[in-house]
């Protein structure tokens, strides 16, 4: 694209369209900070701060990467966990994980404490099963050397480009037992810091810096999902998902998995609770979801993408 910008003008189409919004949003932030009618943000603990030496480039760059890296990443995990719970194995999952959700929620309010503790350890353990298992980034993404590094009788020259390969490392039979088995158990009695618990989300001093973020987002939406539904297999066996972290994957040269299409059924598990939740959902995002802008943006991702798929974004908290 560099070398030779005019073969194809998206690139810079969507870069432009990216520019405007992230610039419309970056001044919604600043007016509201004037008027003191925003709500309590990164961007706008930076933008306060009278000491951050950020310029707006800076921090339109921060703000564009906390946004597109968990684009593909936490949707191809959340898809492939949910492909996982629709399997014949899945239903067993299932069962337990919502026993253990009940046991720690019994009054039914798992819903909304799931944003902000994370107490049911065996949900826990199975967003990193997911990580592990289907490990979205499956040659991390490159890095290059800024200094010789000696291996065996070999040198590496400085600025040599690395990928890791975090699925072979993974599925890597001296670290993991029985690697290519979907175990939760793995993770049950595997305490926080007790070594690196999977390579989903690379490794050393450039892992993702997103990690934990991702993880609640992960665990969250996990918690309500199989809080609210039953995820039941497809009707026909040619509709079941592929259940192989490379096997799985529409587009095997992207970074990032993209799931192949598969069907489960989602059966509400009471449909007045789920129904209140949702209502409770949107209106704790009402004013998220005010804006015209915002009307705009749900409507350009209902565009069909280039393989024919809508998507739409449906945020609630
Ligand atoms: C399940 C979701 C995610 C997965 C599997 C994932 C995975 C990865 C991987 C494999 C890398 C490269 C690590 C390496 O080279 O060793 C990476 C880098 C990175 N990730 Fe994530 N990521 C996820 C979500 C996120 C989110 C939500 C954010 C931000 C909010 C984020 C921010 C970043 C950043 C900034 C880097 C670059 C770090 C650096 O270069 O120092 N990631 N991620």
């Amino acid at each position: 694209m560099r070398i030779l910008p005019s073969l194809n003008a998206q690139p810079n189409e969507y870069r432009e369209r990216r520019d405007k919004y992230l610039s419309f949003l970056l001044n919604k932030l600043k007016k509201q900070i004037e008027e003191g009618s925003d709500k309590p943000c990164i961007t706008g603990n930076i933008l306060k701060d009278p000491e951050a030496k950020l310029n707006e480039m800076e921090i339109k760059s921060i703000c564009l990467t906390m946004v597109s890296a968990g684009l593909d990443t936490v949707p191809g995990n959340l898809i492939m966990g949910i492909a996982y719970l629709s399997s014949e194995h899945g239903q067993e999952i299932q069962k337990r994980a919502y026993d253990e959700i009940m046991k720690v929620y019994p009054d039914g309010d798992a819903w909304e404490k799931c944003i902000i503790e994370e107490k049911v350890p065996y949900v826990t353990a199975f967003v990193r099963e997911v990580l592990r298992f289907f490990t979205v980034i499956p040659i991390c993404l490159p890095r290059t050397s800024i200094k010789d590094i000696k291996y065996e009788e070999a040198v590496i020259p400085a600025g040599t480009t690395f990928y890791m390969n975090a699925w072979a490392a993974d599925f890597d039979e001296s670290h993991f037992k029985s690697a290519h088995e979907f175990s939760i158990e793995r993770y049950l009695d595997n305490p926080e810091g007790s070594g690196t618990p999977h390579y989903a989300y690379g490794a050393g001093s450039r892992m993702c810096a997103g990690s934990h973020l991702a993880n609640r987002e992960l665990y969250t939406a996990f918690i309500r999902l199989i809080t609210a539904f039953h995820i039941d297999p497809p009707k026909e066996a040619k509709d079941r998902s592929i259940l192989d972290a490379l096997e799985c994957n529409a587009i095997p040269t992207g970074l990032t998995t993209d799931p192949k299409p598969f069907k489960c059924g989602f059966r509400a598990r009471d449909l007045a609770s789920l129904e209140r939740w949702m209502a409770e959902s949107e209106e704790r995002t009402k004013d998220l979801a005010a804006s015209n802008f915002n009307q705009k943006l749900i409507h350009a991702s209902s565009e069909p993408n280039a393989r024919g798929i809508k998507t739409t974004a449906a945020v609630g908290f």
